[in-house]
Order: C-alpha cells, then structure tokens, then sequence
C-alpha cells in the first residue's frame, strides 16, 4: 500500500527530505505546508501537491501517514505533538525541540501515542561513524577511557539573515549548540556512552547574533569516562569535525573518514561509501539512509532507533551550558513554558 507523506516547512533542509521521499518506492508526498504564504504557492506548483499554512488543517484534510517536520526550532514541539495525538509517524528534524520543556512535551506524546517518532540525527548512519560504532561494541578495541571532539566551522551573518530565527533565543532556541554542534554532542554521546554531568561555557564572540557562536563542554559519561568538546561557527572556513576516542587497544579518528590504529601499530581506514555531489555533497548522503529506514520500520512494534528521550536528553544537555552562561535568556524560555 502507498505511504502518504507530508512536509512541514519548505525551506534549506526540506530538500533533502523531499528527494528522500521521492526515492522511495511505495511512498507518495500528498501535502506540502508553509506559512510562508509565497513558498508555499511555489512549494505547490514545484511539487503538484495541495500546500497548506497550517499543519493542523493539513492533517485533518490529508490525513498523512508520516509527516517531516522541518521548520524552525520553536515550530517543532507543536507539530510533533499535534501529529502523534493524531496517529501520524513523524520524523522531526534536530532538535527535537527549542527547550527542554517543550522536549519533555514531545516524550511525553510519544508514550501516549501508538504512532513512531524519529529525530534527525542522520551523522549515525554515516559509514566512518557506523564503523566506529561497530568496531565499539564488538569489544575489539577494549574500555573506553576518554573522547575529544571539534566542530569549528564558519558561518556568515548573511546566514542569520536569510533565516532571522537562526540567531535569535525566541526561535532557535540557542545558537552553534542547538543548531549544529548537537549532531556532534549526540555521536560523542552515541558512541562513548550517557551522559551524566556537564561542565561548560558558551558565548557569543564575533557573530551578529543573540545566541552564542562558541563553546566549550567537558562531559562526564557513564563509568566517569570524560570527554573534551570545543565548538565554534566564527572561523574562516568549515573544517572536519573531528571525534577521537581512547581505548584500551587503540585510538579511534573521526574525520571525513575513520582511522583506526591498534595498539599493536596496525591501522585501518574506512571511508564514506557514497559519492555525493551538489546539495548531497555538502550535507552528506546520510539523510536518505535515515529516512529510508525509518519508512523501512513503520510495520516494526519497536519504536525507532534514534528515540524521543535522545533528542530531549541532548536539549537537557545544552540548557545545563546554557543555564550559567545564559541565565536571563533560558530563563525567558523557561517562563514560556510549553508550546501548544
Ligand atoms: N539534520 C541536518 O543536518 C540539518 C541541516 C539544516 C537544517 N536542519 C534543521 O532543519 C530545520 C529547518 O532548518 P532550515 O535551515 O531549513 O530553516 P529555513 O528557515 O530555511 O526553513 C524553515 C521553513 O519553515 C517555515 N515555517 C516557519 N514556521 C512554520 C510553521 N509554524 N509551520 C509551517 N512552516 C513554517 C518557514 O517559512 C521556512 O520556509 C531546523 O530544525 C534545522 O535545525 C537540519
């Protein structure tokens, strides 16, 4: 039977969702949704599809059986949960939510829903990452002792500008953490273990923004493993992010690709499978992979892998940074309270 799917938020990131879907088999977008009155007419006559400016008239009209949420941070919580009350699987783009109020709003309608949810932290489904994930598990390279992690990346303010909510408390509910850095924070988080306490500062440097474009966390995971995080969007170019795991027989290096080396003086590389060019290049293949999985799983009674309680732990994470270097602005949040 043909899935009915539905995107909610026509903007950068809606592309690589919409071509995921058109990948697939079996699988027919019916609805697209905007407020932005002009991308979603463009959205409709691009696509040949009905677009809507409200998602809650979207689903009760098209009744979607999976609909992708990729609109601004402060959007999410309210599609999300509007959806799970209504039946309908959802696949949320990172965060799960702007804070961690609205997070526990979204865990909170995913236990009392009978339909899946996942969050998009496609980075786990990159090759050199799965890799890495594997070559931990099989217990080959022993206990882990520490982790290290870079994202120090460069951003215009022209970036801000093309996306106002990018840079501000209100709709993005934080800066380089929220929006970039938490696709790092989730692998180290991943593959070395929960996290149990945070340390950490985040401040805003050089950009025209609200929100901060640098940080610096020490995590405790579980068993006392620590890891060292240093992010920025200030530099003048992206360069790889980098993860480096210790372990007793060996030192696991994240980069384009992974390198292994053993103890013993062996080293073994694995690299990324898929060429990727244009859009893809840039973002990775790993979305596709994501959401191909996720439409893969719909019939499983298993929730799906990458779970609700990931996605607001990350968000838990960040606003513990964000509580001492922020303080007015997450409390602003705070008062807030739950979208709805
Ligand atoms: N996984 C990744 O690697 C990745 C990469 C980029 C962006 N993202 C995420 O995707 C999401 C969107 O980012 P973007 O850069 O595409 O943003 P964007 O500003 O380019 O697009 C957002 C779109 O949502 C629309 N919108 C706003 N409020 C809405 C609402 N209530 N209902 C319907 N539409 C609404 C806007 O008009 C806009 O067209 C964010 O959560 C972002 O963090 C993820």
């Amino acid at each position: 039977m043909t899935v009915r799917a539905a995107v909610i938020g026509l903007g950068d990131i809606s592309a690589l969702h919409l071509a995921a879907i058109e990948l697939l088999g079996d699988v027919e977008l019916v609805a697209v949704c905007d407020v932005d009155a002009d991308r979603a007419a463009a959205g409709a006559e691009r696509l040949g599809v009905p677009a809507y400016a409200d998602h809650r008239e979207l689903f009760a009209v098209e009744k979607p059986d999976v609909v992708h949420i990729t609109t601004p941070h402060s959007e999410h919580a309210a599609a999300v949960i509007d959806a799970l009350d209504a039946g309908i699987n959802v696949i949320v783009e990172k965060p799960i939510a702007r804070d961690p109020q609205q997070a526990a709003a979204v865990e909170a309608a995913a236990e009392r829903s009978s339909a899946k949810i996942a969050v998009c932290f496609q980075n786990r489904y990159n090759t050199p990452v799965k890799a890495a994930k594997e070559l931990l598990e099989s217990g080959a390279l022993g206990a882990i002792s520490g982790a290290s992690a870079t994202v120090i990346w460069h951003r215009t303010p022209a970036y801000y500008e093309a996306a106002p909510w990018r840079g501000t408390w209100e709709g993005g509910g934080g800066g380089l953490l929220m929006n970039q850095a938490i696709h790092t924070l989730d692998l180290l988080r991943w593959l070395v273990g929960p996290v149990s306490s945070v340390a950490g500062t985040a401040s805003t440097r050089a950009l025209p923004i609200d929100v901060e474009d640098t940080a610096e966390l020490t995590l405790t995971h579980a068993g006392g493993i620590r890891s060292v995080f240093y992010v920025t969007n200030t530099h003048a170019a992206n360069a790889p992010i980098t993860v480096d795991i210790i372990a007793e027989n060996g030192l696991l290096s994240l980069r384009d690709e992974l390198t292994v080396t053993y103890a013993d003086g062996r080293v073994e590389t694995v690299a990324e499978e898929t060429l990727a060019t244009g859009e893809r290049a840039y973002w990775g293949v790993s979305h596709e992979r994501l959401i191909a999985d996720f439409y893969s799983r719909l019939d499983d009674p298993e929730p799906f892998w990458i779970t609700p309680a990931d996605g607001a732990r990350l968000v838990d994470i960040i606003h513990e940074v964000y509580r001492g270097s922020y303080p007015e602005q997450t409390a602003q949040l705070t008062r807030n309270g739950v979208h709805q």
